[in-house]
C-alpha cells in the first residue's frame, strides 16, 4: 500500500505553532513526517486525514474494547448527555454502575470514580498510605501506573549493559528527586527479592502497586504462584495490595486480571475499558479501607462521574458482562497470534508471545520474558522495523515493542485477513533490507 501522509504532515506544521509537538499528548508525536491525525474511528479501524484506513491494534492504548463509535454505547452516552453533565452533586447512576462493578469484581466492595487511570492510581496510593500510616511503596520494574510524580520512575533498559543494577531515572524533568526514596523497585516474578525488600523495609511500606499482566511492558505476566505469594506477603506484613487493572480491567476477563488469577486485591483501579473510551476511572476495594475516603482522606474532582461517561460505562459494562464480547476478543487474539506465528515460522524467525490474547506482546526470542530485563533478549530492532512498515501497510500497532497489541470485539475476519497480509509484507520488506539482524 502506498501511504501518503500529505495532509497529516501539513496539519502537523500548523498544529506545532500552537500545540507543543503539534499534539495533545507527547506519545502521539511520531515525528514531523509520521505523526497521524485521525479523521474518524469506526469499529476496529481508523481513517486519517489523508484517507488512509488502518486496522488498529492500539485502540487508544486499550479503551475501545467494543470498537470505536459503538452504536449502543454512544446512544447511551447521548442519553447521559440529557442528564446534564456534572453538578457538584451526585446522581443515581453512580450507584447502578458501582453495583455492577461490585458484581463483576468481587474485590470492589466499595467504589469511587475519577476521570483517568492516573487519578485512580494516585488516589489508591494516597489511600493506602493513609490507611497504613506509612509512606513507601513497592513497584515492579517496567511497570507503568500513570503520569503522576510518585509513579514516574523508569529504567532505560536499552542502555543497560546487563552488568549490575540498571539505573532508575525520573521519567520527566520536573520530578523532585527527593521523592524517589519512597519507591522500592522489584523485578517481576522474583519472589526472593520481593520478600527480602519487604523484610528490609516492612516498617515503611504502605503498599505493593502491581499489574499482574504488565500492559506497558509487553504484557509480561506474573506467575500465579508469584502473585499468590505476593498476596500472602502483603497479608503477613500489613501491606495494601493495589492491583492496577487500568489496562486489564474488563478486558482479560469480566472480573479482570483478578478473576484470571483467582486473587483479590485490597484496592484496585480501572479505567480504559470501563466506558469503551469515555473518560471514567474507578478506585475500588475493601470496605474498611475505602471508608477512609472522606474520613481523613481527600478524594473528588469537578468532572468526577460526568453523566455522559457514567451512562456510557453502564452500557459498556452491561455488554461486557452479558454478551460473549470478551470471548470473541480473546478468540480473535488467538487467531491473530496463530497467523503471525505461521508467517514467522515459514521464515525461520524465532519468536514468542507474552500476556493475554486480548493484549499480547510480540517478542523475538524463543522463551517469553519473565521480567523487564528479559526484554533485552528480544530482537526489538526487528520489531521496530516491522512496525514501521506495518503502519505503511495499514496496520497500526504501537511503534514501541514494549506496548502490547490490543484487540477489540470489533476486530473481524476482514481485519484478520488485512493484518496478516500486511504482516507478511512488513516481515518480507524488513528481511529484504540488509540492516536489521534477525535471530533465526
Ligand atoms: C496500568 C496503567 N495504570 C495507569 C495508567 C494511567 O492511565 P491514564 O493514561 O488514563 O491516566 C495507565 C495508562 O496507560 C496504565 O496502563
Amino acid at each position: 500500500m502506498a501511504r501518503t501522509l500529505t495532509k497529516s504532515n501539513a496539519h502537523w506544521h500548523k498544529a506545532n505553532r500552537r500545540l507543543p509537538l503539534g499534539v495533545a499528548s507527547n506519545f502521539r508525536y511520531w515525528g514531523e513526517d509520521r505523526t497521524i491525525y485521525v479523521k474518524e474511528g469506526r469499529g476496529a479501524r481508523l481513517t486519517d486525514l489523508d484517507g488512509n484506513v488502518y486496522v488498529d491494534y492500539r485502540l487508544g492504548y486499550g479503551p475501545s474494547i467494543l470498537g470505536y463509535a459503538h452504536p449502543e454505547v454512544d446512544a447511551a452516552a447521548r442519553e447521559g448527555m440529557k442528564v446534564g453533565g456534572v453538578f457538584a452533586l451526585s446522581t443515581e447512576r453512580e450507584l447502578a454502575v458501582a453495583e455492577r462493578i461490585a458484581r463483576m469484581v468481587p474485590a470492589a466492595e466499595m467504589v469511587r470514580y475519577s476521570n483517568s487511570g492516573t487519578e485512580a492510581v494516585m488516589a489508591a496510593l494516597r489511600l493506602a498510605r493513609a490507611y497504613t500510616q506509612k509512606d513507601d511503596y513497592l513497584i515492579l520494574e517496567g511497570g507503568y501506573h500513570g503520569l503522576f510524580d510518585a509513579a514516574m520512575w523508569y529504567t532505560p533498559m536499552e542502555n543497560w549493559s546487563r552488568q549490575g543494577e540498571p539505573e532508575v531515572k525520573p521519567y520527566s524533568e520536573g520530578i523532585p528527586v527527593g521523592i524517589r526514596s519512597y519507591a522500592h523497585f522489584v523485578q517481576a516474578n522474583d519472589l526472593n527479592a520481593l520478600e527480602a525488600t519487604i523484610q528490609k523495609h516492612a516498617d515503611r511500606i504502605a503498599c505493593l502497586l502491581i499489574e499482574p499482566i504488565m500492559g506497558n511492558c509487553l504484557g509480561i505476566a506474573a506467575d500465579p504462584e508469584y502473585l499468590r505469594a505476593a498476596r500472602a506477603l502483603c497479608d503477613r506484613y500489613g501491606i495494601v495490595m493495589i492491583i492496577d487493572e487500568v489496562k486489564t480491567g474488563f478486558r482479560v476477563a469480566r472480573g479482570g486480571v483478578q478473576e484470571l488469577y483467582g486473587i483479590k486485591a485490597d484496592l484496585c483501579t480501572f479505567a480504559k475499558c470501563v466506558g469503551n473510551g469515555y473518560p471514567l476511572s474507578v478506585l475500588a476495594g475493601r470496605e474498611d479501607i475505602m471508608r477512609k475516603l472522606g474520613k481523613g482522606v481527600a478524594h473528588g474532582g469537578t468532572f468526577t462521574a460526568h453523566s455522559v461517561s457514567l451512562a456510557a460505562a453502564e452500557k459498556c459494562l452491561d455488554i461486557l458482562e452479558n454478551t460473549d464480547a470478551l470471548e470473541r476478543v480473546a478468540r480473535f487474539g488467538e487467531r491473530l497470534k496463530a497467523g503471525i506465528t505461521q508467517i514467522l515460522n515459514a521464515r525461520g524467525i524465532v519468536h514468542s508471545f507474552v500476556g493475554h490474547a486480548s493484549m499480547f506482546g510480540l517478542y523475538f526470542d524463543e522463551r517469553p520474558p519473565r521480567n523487564y530485563r528479559d526484554w533485552k533478549n528480544s530482537d526489538y530492532h526487528f520489531y521496530d522495523a516491522v512496525a514501521r512498515v506495518l503502519h505503511d501497510e495499514g496496520v497500526l500497532c504501537e511503534p514501541d515493542s514494549r506496548e502490547p497489541w490490543f484487540i477489540s470485539a470489533a476486530h473481524d475476519e476482514s481485519c484478520l485477513t488485512d493484518t496478516l497480509k500486511g504482516f507478511t509484507t512488513a516481515v518480507d520488506t524488513v528481511l529484504n533490507a540488509a540492516a536489521p539482524s534477525v535471530k533465526a
